[in-house]
């Protein structure tokens, strides 16, 4: 950030999820309290794994955004907590097995699971926390929340193994990279939005709204993500900067650098994505590359394109503290590569 665009975030007041902080407080309140007891069991390193992971805190955006689309269309029963709940457990069930995959060492501020405990407990744990989220699903005895819920934790595990599969290939192109994120992180938002009206029995039209918004944020935030780990900091994101750069994920940043790179450009991207020369020279390198092609603001561009859709598709919705809150989410989530 620059020292003027610092100036000018100061002056202004910062979107913020502070609207469906606020909107949905109530709700989340038991949606913690039955996380914590959903993350029990007598078997000690499970509640000892997850908790260090759920009391790291999060954003916990997920769940808010089913208690929000709820909301939005007037539901007024109980099952919105718990299929929150089980949203936010499929995400940090994916979160354990990401970080194994990834091979990282620091979430939400803290040292992963598996730094600690190692990669097979945190796989397994992942796997309870899984499970857990499928018994409170069923419990909720919607079976169309269910097929939705299920079918997004069918395509995040395909979108992760997709991944895996186009990591250090710099042919990956622009279309891959979006059908991965779609996979990875878009579908878990679009299901979490979608089973909001599901549950109000708010038909259709409703249905592919919030399904519409869930996906384009999604995708939006995860482009965000993926600027924030070459230009963020790791004390803002609790997690380090640098990791896609070091596994060799090809990411969008990178895709538009290698495509509008000079033949050396073209060269080292491939040295450093394919043969694996990333040491921290390289990362500066790629870095000022990013910078010198442009790439990162590209990369924004697309993010805040993605929010356009999200935003029109809230905007269907009729007034309401909801669709506020849902809108506020949007600037928020494009507003972190301030
Ligand atoms: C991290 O998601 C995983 C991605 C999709 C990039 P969040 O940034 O929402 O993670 P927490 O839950 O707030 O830690
Ligand atoms: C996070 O993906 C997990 C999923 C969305 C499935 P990433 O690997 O891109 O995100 P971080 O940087 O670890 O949070
Ligand atoms: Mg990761
Ligand atoms: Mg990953």
């Amino acid at each position: 950030m620059s020292a003027s665009t610092s100036a000018a975030r100061q002056s202004q007041p910062q979107p913020s999820i502070e609207p469906i902080l606020r909107l949905t407080a109530a709700d989340m309140g038991r949606v913690n309290d039955m996380i914590l007891a959903m993350a029990g069991s007598n078997v000690k390193l499970i509640p000892e794994i997850a908790e260090h992971l759920i009391a790291s805190g999060g954003k916990r955006l997920r769940p808010m955004l089913t208690i929000a689309s709820a909301l939005a269309y007037g539901y007024q029963g109980e099952s919105h907590v718990k299929l929150a709940a089980s949203v936010e457990f499929m995400h940090t069930a994916t979160l354990l097995h990401d970080d194994v995959v990834d091979e990282s060492d620091l979430r939400r501020g803290r040292k992963t699971a598996r730094t600690i405990w190692g990669n097979q407990a945190s796989v397994l744990v992942g796997d309870f926390l899984l499970g857990q989220a499928f018994k409170m699903m069923v419990e909720v005895g919607s079976p169309p929340a269910l097929r939705i819920l299920s079918n997004a934790s069918a395509v995040i595990a395909e979108g992760e193994v997709w991944q895996l599969s186009a990591a250090k290939r710099m042919s990956t192109t622009e279309d891959d990279y979006l059908a991965v994120i779609d996979a990875k992180t878009a579908a878990l938002f679009a299901a979490a939005t979608e089973v909001g009206p599901v549950l109000a029995d708010a038909g259709e039209a409703a249905c592919t709204a919030m399904r519409t918004y869930g996906r384009s944020l999604g995708i939006a935030f995860q482009l965000v993500d993926d600027i924030l780990d070459y230009g963020g900091s790791s004390a803002d994101l609790g997690k380090n900067t640098g990791d896609d750069f070091r596994e060799g994920k090809i990411t969008l940043p990178v895709i538009i650098a290698y495509q509008q790179g000079n033949e050396a450009e073209r060269a080292f991207w491939r040295r450093a994505m394919e043969e694996g020369q990333n040491d921290d020279a390289a990362l500066s390198e790629a870095t000022a590359l990013l910078q010198g092609r442009g790439a990162l603001e590209e990369t924004v561009a697309r993010a805040r394109h993605y929010g356009h859709l999200a935003f029109e598709a809230a905007a269907t919705l009729p007034p309401s503290a909801s669709r506020d809150a849902l809108t506020s989410v949007v600037e928020f989530c494009i507003d972190r590569v301030n």
